[in-house]
């Protein structure tokens, strides 16, 4: 039986246009609501055992319908929770700032809405007229951009079909009805294609300290070949998803990347690895396109302090 924070959080994810972020936002912000508690102390902890719950069921999700990202839940939850600290210092009084709190999850999540338009905005410049655009993975944020620059100019996407899950076809019958010409390509040929692109753009799960991002398992592969053929790699993500994470390497984050769908007729001396994030370095990303700005990665942490201050 699942605890009811996570029931609920599950519920919100059932609206398809409802980003993680803000089914996160709703629940925690339920939690305040139903809380009995008569001090700071008692919502603070009430809403970290909730933020635990929500991260044990994104780390093995109960639903394989929903895709969900533990690092971006986490990212979101220490956010709020920060606040409710800075809210706790700020106002001497319970039910102010009890009050205070619904009012600002109320109004994260009308904002978190407009961050993807924000990053569209600012980032479908970059597309330009006749440009073929690699992206890998399926990310709402890179969709929405993708679909306002297809409002002024006329340009082509190659998809990669994004094992294990394949959303990459999710993403390019999005692409396809909106009338651009799109091509789904196994992720193996992302070298092939390489070649023939003139930018790459991704989502991001998370963003970390350092200004890399940890995103769906070949991001890390994708930014490298893109490098190596001097190729822009743009990646577009909401604040919200800035992390106080900072990975050393492919298995130094505490969130669990291990997919179980392992074909069944295998040998059973032999193992199958299929992880389903990695981390890509920031010396591999040209540019951030967020919500606070367009972003080089070494600006990264500078806007993660002040989102934390
Ligand atoms: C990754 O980094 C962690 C933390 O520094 C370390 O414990 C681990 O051994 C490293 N793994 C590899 C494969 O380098
Ligand atoms: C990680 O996810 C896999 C697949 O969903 C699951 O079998 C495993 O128990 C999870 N591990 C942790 C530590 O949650
Ligand atoms: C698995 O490997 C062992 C050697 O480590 C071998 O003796 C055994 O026959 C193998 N099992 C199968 C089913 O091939």
């Amino acid at each position: 039986m699942a605890p009811q924070v996570v029931n609920e959080f599950l519920g919100y994810l059932k609206d398809p246009d409802s980003a993680i972020a803000v089914a996160v936002i709703k629940t925690l912000t339920g939690v305040i609501q139903r809380c009995n508690a008569s001090t700071m102390m008692e919502i603070e902890n009430a809403l970290q055992e909730a933020a635990a719950q929500l991260k044990a069921a994104a780390d093995t999700p109960v639903d394989k319908s929903i895709t969900l990202s533990s690092i971006s839940v986490t990212a979101v939850c220490q956010l709020f929770l920060r606040y409710v600290t800075r809210c706790f210092l700020e106002f001497a009084d319970f039910d102010q700032c009890k009050a205070q709190l619904i009012d600002r999850g109320k109004m994260f999540v009308a904002t978190s809405l407009t961050s993807r338009k924000r990053i569209a905005d600012l980032g479908h410049n970059f597309v330009r007229d006749g440009m073929q655009v690699l992206t890998h993975g399926a990310s709402r944020v890179v969709t929405g951009l993708l679909l306002q620059a297809a409002k002024t100019k006329h340009f082509s996407v190659v998809v990669t079909e994004g094992r294990p899950n394949n959303a990459g076809y999710k993403t390019a019958e999005v692409l396809s009805k909106a009338g651009i010409p799109t091509t789904v390509i196994v992720d193996a040929a992302m070298g092939y294609y390489m070649e023939k692109v003139d930018m790459v753009i991704v989502g991001a799960e998370g963003v970390v300290e350092n200004g890399g991002i940890v995103n769906k398992i070949g991001t890390f592969s994708c930014a490298m070949i893109a490098h190596a053929m001097k190729k822009p790699f743009y990646v577009a993500a909401e604040s919200f998803k800035f992390a106080r994470l900072y990975p050393l390497n492919q298995s130094d984050f505490p969130h669990n990347c291990t997919d179980e769908n392992v074909p069944s007729e295998t040998h059973p001396n032999m193992t199958v690895g299929s992880p389903t994030c990695d981390y890509t370095p920031p010396h591999y990303i040209s540019l951030l396109f967020t919500d606070l700005g367009v972003l080089t990665p070494s600006a990264v942490s500078d806007e993660l302090i002040k989102l934390y201050q």
